[in-house]
């Protein structure tokens, strides 16, 4: 019997508070029935060692019976289940509307489970891709990405507005100066022209890109978002950040990678260097909470002081 819920991933997700649905220990309680129904129903035998993320486990599994045409001659897939949390909301939905453009396909989905069966992809991910390189396939699955949203998909500017308004008041984790331009600069941006609103993956990072049969590489993981496709580029510059080397040159390697995909995506850089720093401001407050998230915090400062200079 291949093994469905890692004791490392159930543990980790039991530490979670509610956020919107049932905290993680309530629903790491229900994860062997849920997923044991999800089999059954879908019709769905695993046939690979499940891989967790931080909130989700993925399960490779064969389909069976009527609903085996779907995975087309593979007949394998993902089985995905999620911790029930706001930014995995609208998942399926944005990867129905991407209809697997430059993105994973979806075979079927239960918002109300917070489940989705998805096209089976390899397992080589982008980290193990010389980072340059990676960030060109990062740009240009982003230009493949921009398509209209939807209505449902939570919206940029709210983030932004909440953002304006918290980091304003947030404790003095990063010099005051980088919260008070943090706070302005989340203002501004949804105000200041031009307004493209766009379909978002705002995790575009290394690891949520994936090697594939139909194409090179396609995205995972979307946690979307309805707004400014400048939003999009930041996660690309704060992982991998072993690789950005040491004193001066750290500076010269954030802004390659920003160049890089920004080139690649048409996007314009001042404007992703703004959100960057908006989001990094945003994850400093969020790690100085965490008694592990000092070295988090100093990431977060050395990039914000590279968008700004
Ligand atoms: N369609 C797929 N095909 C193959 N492997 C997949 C697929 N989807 C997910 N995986 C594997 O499962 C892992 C976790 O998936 P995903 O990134 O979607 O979940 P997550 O919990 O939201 O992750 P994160 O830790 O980034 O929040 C991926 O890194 C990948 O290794
Ligand atoms: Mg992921």
């Amino acid at each position: 019997m291949i093994h469905l819920i890692p004791a490392h991933f159930a543990h980790r997700v039991s530490t979670y508070p509610i956020d919107g649905y049932v905290s993680g220990e309530d629903w790491v309680a229900q994860l062997p029935r849920l997923l044991a129904e999800l089999l059954d129903e879908w019709e769905l035998e695993p046939v690979a060692p499940t891989t967790a993320g931080a909130c989700s486990i993925a399960l490779p599994v064969r389909l069976l019976g009527s609903g085996r045409d779907l995975a087309g001659v593979s007949g394998e897939a993902v089985l995905k289940v999620t911790w029930p949390h706001p930014e995995a909301a609208s998942e399926a939905l944005a990867l129905q509307l991407w209809n697997g453009r430059g993105a994973v396909r979806l075979y079927r989905a239960d918002p109300a489970r917070f489940a989705i069966l998805l096209e089976r992809l390899h397992p080589r991910d982008l980290s193990s891709v010389p980072v340059d390189t990676a960030c060109e396939v990062i740009g240009d699955l982003l230009s493949r990405l921009r398509r209209p949203s939807h209505p449902r998909v939570p919206r940029l500017v709210e983030y932004a507005e909440r953002q304006a308004v918290e980091l304003r008041r947030a404790p003095p984790v990063i010099p005051r100066r980088y919260l008070d331009q943090a706070a302005a600069l989340a203002g501004e941006l949804v105000t200041r022209e031009p307004l493209e609103e766009t379909l978002l993956h705002t995790d575009l990072h290394f690891e949520n890109v994936l090697g594939a049969h139909r194409a090179p590489w396609l995205a995972i993981d979307p946690k979307p978002m309805t707004g400014d496709p400048a939003f999009e580029v930041a996660p690309a510059l704060w992982n991998r950040s072993d690789e950005l080397g040491t004193g001066a040159e750290i500076r010269g390697s954030l802004r390659r990678r920003l160049e890089i995909i920004c080139e690649r995506a048409g996007l314009d850089e001042g404007r992703a260097r703004a959100w960057t720093i908006v989001r990094e401001t945003d994850n400093a407050v969020d790690a100085a909470q965490d008694p592990h998230g000092r070295n988090r915090v100093s990431l977060a400062v050395v990039i914000i002081k590279a968008m700004n200079d």
